[in-house]
């Protein structure tokens, strides 16, 4: 059993339900009247797969235009990023296309796994964006894709759960690539504070989360 770290980052215009999705997550509970998100915050959330424990940081981001530019700063070194659309609103989807999926690539690159939300499937009779249109979208750039609903924690621990789950088998798909490429040897110095195995070959069993 091993313990890792993963960032996550959640990104895409303002009232999509990126605030509600991680309320459900966290405190498995649906407010209906979110105020908008001025700056990135960050909650914790810890989750299972398989042997291995997974200590999730995941950041709100703020979709106002007038704030936009201030996300860079806590997208750094995240594992995982939601593209969140509201599957009602048009504009939130070719927001996401033209602006988001540009500036989050240009930070982060590829080395990161994609997820798309089509948020708000609660308000189906409404629906503008088809999930076909939104998994041709996330199948772009290898993405997962899932259409979503803030108010049902199972839906939403589904979205989290894949998500982290494809990170996992990356993570450790590159830790056993350095292991090779180090003759078998882990480099205990290497910067393992997000998206590593923090007990990597027994060195590092004294480390905590944060
Ligand atoms: P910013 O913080 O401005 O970027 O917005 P946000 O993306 O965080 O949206 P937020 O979570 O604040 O939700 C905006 C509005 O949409 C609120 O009134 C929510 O109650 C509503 N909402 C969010 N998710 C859902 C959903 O899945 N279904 C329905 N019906 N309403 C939702």
């Amino acid at each position: 059993m091993s313990n890792y770290k993963f960032k996550v980052i959640l990104v895409g215009e303002s009232g999509v339900g990126k605030t509600c999705i991680i309320k459900q997550y966290i405190d498995n509970n649906f407010d209906s009247e979110e105020i908008p998100t001025i700056a990135g915050q960050e909650v914790f959330k810890e989750i299972t797969i398989g042997k291995d424990t997974i200590k999730l940081t995941i950041w709100d981001t703020c979709g106002q235009e007038n704030f936009r530019s201030i996300n860079s700063i806590f997208m750094k070194k995240s594992n995982i990023v939601i593209f969140v659309y509201d599957i009602t609103n048009k504009k939130s989807f070719n927001e996401l296309k033209k602006y988001w999926y540009n500036e989050v690539k240009s930070y982060l690159g590829k080395e990161v796994v994609y997820a798309v939300a089509g948020n708000k499937s609660d308000l189906y009779e409404d629906q503008v964006i088809s999930a076909n249109e939104g998994k041709e979208f996330a199948d772009s750039f290898n993405g997962i894709f899932k259409e979503t609903t803030a108010t049902d924690y199972e839906v939403i621990s589904e979205l989290f759960y894949l998500a982290a789950e494809e990170c996992l088998k990356k993570k450790k798909k590159e830790n056993e690539i350095n292991d090779d490429n180090n003759g078998g040897y882990s480099d205990s110095n290497k910067n393992d504070s997000e998206g590593v195995n923090l007990n990597d070959g027994k060195k590092n069993n004294n480390r905590s989360w944060c």
